[in-house]
């Protein structure tokens, strides 16, 4: 049984995991931690997380007995950095480290495909990996040049259409929605992206693809005049690449027939609606999409890989939650209070106050316990708001200073969520928030601000109390109050950041009225009459 230090760096997403005798002890991530989101800097090194480790847990890199890391290019400069560790390190391939910990976080047993997409690591766009009971067979992988990668034409589009790419791709899948088909631009993506048999998704003339998107799809000037020819243009991409994973995967089923379960992990899984659709296809009982499927899903998965390799970690087991980063104390809290009396004032929390303040119509931070995983807010730093007005979206990206397309999420009570969504099954990742349903008929009209307007399809997350027994207690009082066993969630975070991970950070919210009140395990916080 063993120590093991997990690193993702080199590429986007730099985070940190530590895992002590098969169990998941902690996760960091860089931008988190340094509050800057890591599209920015692909080079950020994972200082912060090595500080958090030795803070929390008083372990260091000295003291791990392996050191994985999953990097963007194959020698990175951390390989140079641990050589003071030789011997203990030990690099596993970016996408092996992708299905890999998509596949021992699953919980699934018996036969598994784990599949992973994205832009491109270690000179490769994805691999396939079959999985039965802890052992794994890598069968094939996507290298570079000659493959085409759907992720990479999302985050081209994005940019083109004015946002920023590693991070905004969900609002051209929000936009996708709003669009109609286009001949012209459906002919213009199939161009860059089509599934060839085998395996492989290839572009018509890969030598230009990205000269080619830019230049010709995406030439600025009188292409995307108005607002409709811009949801058009992502209305085809969401379609061709739902075409490209339909023929990709129902090759692959075919040739592995008796594989019913399927991981999902990289980036191109972090389309919500793609998701969806892959679990509606009918080709695997259940689906599971990592929780942090980019790159800081790498951290784990290296580790895991070697945690499988010496046996600290033999079988798929189920990730509890995702509260795995950084916590703060009550004292840390009293200081930050001392600090901004001027500013704030505070009362005892009690959840059944908390509730009260979401009925009521107020928008609700939530800091309490340690920083989620990944990329979704899961009730520990959460911005809460009550379902049931048609108006939040506008009213929340307005005081929120955001643009968001795509609509808020839900949380509900486990106990519930069969009885509002449409969930036949792969029921366990939208614990994670990582993929849609349909929401019931009955439902559509009293959370409207959950549901989207166009296909009346929701993004829910499944609260248990055994996993997340704080969440699950606020949505229950706000249940007793109102009778809607779900919040709006999205995360605690101002426009542009990444989910906040301090008091102070978010004590600034509550100043600028982007929030109207701040809970911790302790206090309700909220802003000082003038
Ligand atoms: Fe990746």
């Amino acid at each position: 049984m063993s120590l093991i230090f997990g690193i993702s760096y080199s590429s986007h997403d730099t985070a940190v995991a530590v895992l002590k005798d098969g169990e998941v002890l902690c996760i960091y991530e860089e931008e988190k931690l340094r509050g800057v989101k890591s599209c920015y800097d692909v080079y950020m090194s994972p200082d912060n997380c090595f500080d958090r480790i030795k803070k929390e847990h008083n372990l260091e890199l000295k003291d791990a007995d392996y050191i994985s890391f999953a990097s963007f290019y194959k020698k990175s400069i951390v390989s140079e950095n641990l050589d003071v560790f030789a011997g203990k390190t030990h690099e596993v391939s970016h996408h092996l480290s992708h299905t890999l910990g998509a596949y021992f976080t699953s919980g699934m047993d018996g036969k598994v495909l784990s599949v992973s997409h994205d832009g491109k690591g270690n000179r490769s766009r994805g691999k396939v990996v079959l999985c039965e009971n802890g052992e794994y067979e890598v069968i094939h992988s996507q290298y570079i040049p000659t493959t085409a990668s759907i992720a990479g034409l999302w985050a081209a589009t994005t940019y083109y259409l004015g946002w920023r790419q590693l991070k905004d791709e969900g609002k051209v899948v929000g936009l996708a929605a709003h669009g109609k088909f286009s001949q012209r631009f459906y002919d213009h993506i199939k161009n860059c992206v089509y599934y060839d048999k085998d395996l492989n998704f290839k572009p018509a003339n890969f030598e230009s693809l990205f000269h080619y998107v830019c230049t010709n799809v995406y030439k600025p000037e009188g292409v995307f005049e108005n607002k409709e020819t811009r949801a058009d243009f992502a209305y085809c991409l969401q379609l061709v690449t739902e075409e490209c994973m339909k023929e990709y995967l129902t090759d692959l089923k075919n040739r592995y027939p008796s594989y019913n379960k399927l991981c999902l992990s990289g980036g191109l899984f972090a389309n919500v609606k793609l998701n969806m659709f892959i679990n509606d296809l009918g080709l695997f009982d259940e689906i599971y999409i990592h929780p942090a499927m980019s790159d800081s899903g790498l951290a784990l998965g290296s580790a895991i890989k070697i945690a499988n390799d010496i046996g600290d970690v033999t079988k798929p087991f189920r990730l509890k939650n995702a509260f795995l980063g950084e916590k703060h104390s009550k004292e840390d809290w009293d200081s930050i209070l001392k600090e901004n009396s001027q500013n704030v004032s505070y009362e005892p929390m009690t959840y059944n106050k908390v509730g009260e303040l979401i009925d009521k119509g107020f928008v609700v931070g939530v800091f309490i316990g340690r920083t989620e995983y990944g990329p979704r807010a899961l009730g520990n730093r959460s911005i809460v708001v009550k379902p049931t007005d048609k108006d939040t979206h506008r009213r929340l990206n307005e005081k929120l200073r955001r643009t968001e397309i795509m609509p808020f999420a839900p949380s509900v009570l486990a106990e519930y969520s069969d009885e509002i969504f449409d969930i036949k099954k792969s029921k366990h990742t939208a614990e994670f928030m990582t993929i849609c349903f349909d929401t019931k008929k009955e439902w559509l009209d009293r959370i409207p601000a959950v549901v989207h307007d166009v296909d009346g399809t929701a993004r829910p997350q499944i609260v248990y109390k055994d996993n997340n027994p704080n969440f699950h207690k606020i949505i229950s009082e706000y249940k007793k109050i109102s009778g809607i066993p779900l919040v709006l969630n999205t995360s605690l975070n101002a426009h542009g950041e990444p989910i906040n991970n301090y008091p102070h950070q978010v004590i600034k919210h509550l100043i600028d009225d982007s929030i109207d009140y701040l809970v911790t395990e302790n206090y309700i916080i909220y802003k000082n009459k003038k």
